[in-house]
């Protein structure tokens, strides 16, 4: 059985990263207009870099919960079963590869990289970034921005988030609101190659009429349960 797990915000949140549409979410307290897209970034690279900043020491403070330790054990169970956990997050954390997680596709980008808008090289990049910082590849100052995907631009690794969605058995949803395009049309996709699917939120998510099961509650808890359930179903009976 090969699964598709996309993960949003909510998975993170017990680990102390903010949500960005709940009630204290980071959008109800700041302007992604103003922080999150290419154009803020070329008006006021220091407060786009100052928010940035702020959001990778937190991070950097930040543990795994028991909801990435769970996936993580996922994808060694099924590896084991030579099936196969196809792991998409639209977070910017590391916190499922520090869980363990071997192979995770960011397609929102990666907090803790620094790309360069001159040469395009990517690299890890732990401490704040700011407008006189070089790039380390071409050496241009001034051109290090977070790799991270902004509103408006594309996101990262498509083309094989579409290759898994069609060799997989069951898409299943952690965490995410379901509101921001293309990862809400996941489950559509899924749907409409037959495929089942499984939502696991804090609460129903915009999508939820497009699940098949559904689990509501914390990811921490709801996900562990639901992996324990799923590694019996894949565990052939003695
Ligand atoms: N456990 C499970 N789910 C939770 C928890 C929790 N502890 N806390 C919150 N949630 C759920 C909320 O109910 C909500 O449905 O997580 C979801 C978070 O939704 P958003 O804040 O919209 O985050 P996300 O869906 O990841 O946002 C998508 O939008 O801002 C952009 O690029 C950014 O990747 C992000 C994208």
């Amino acid at each position: 059985m090969n699964i598709f797990v996309l993960t949003g915000a909510g998975v993170s949140a017990e680990s102390g990263l903010g949500t960005f549409r709940d009630k204290t979410g980071l959008w109800t307290r700041f302007d992604p207009m103003k922080l999150a897209t290419p154009g803020a970034f070329a008006l006021n690279p220091d407060e786009v870099h100052t928010f940035y900043n702020l959001r990778r020491r937190n991070l950097l403070e930040a543990s795994p919960n028991p909801a990435h330790v769970a996936l993580a054990r996922l994808e060694a169970e099924l590896g084991k079963r030579k099936s196969r956990l196809f792991l998409v997050t639209q977070n910017i954390d590391d916190l499922h590869e520090r869980a363990g997680s071997q192979c995770v596709t960011h397609m929102h980008g990666e907090l803790l990289k620094a790309r360069c808008t001159a040469c395009d090289a990517v690299g890890s990049y732990i401490d704040d970034l700011g407008v006189d910082d070089r790039c380390p590849h071409c050496g241009q100052p001034g051109s290090l921005r977070p790799h991270v995907v902004w509103f408006g631009e594309y996101p990262l690794h498509m083309a094989t988030i579409d290759e898994a969605l069609q060799n997989t058995d069951l898409f299943v949803s952690i965490g995410t609101s379901g509101s921001v395009y293309p990862a809400a049309g996941f489950v559509k996709q899924a749907k409409d190659q037959g495929i089942r699917t499984c939502e696991i939120n804090l609460e129903p998510s915009d999508n939820a009429a497009l699940f098949d099961e559904a689990y509501y509650g914390p990811a921490s808890q709801a996900v562990a349960d639901w992996v324990e359930k799923i590694i019996e179903v894949v565990t052939p009976a003695r």
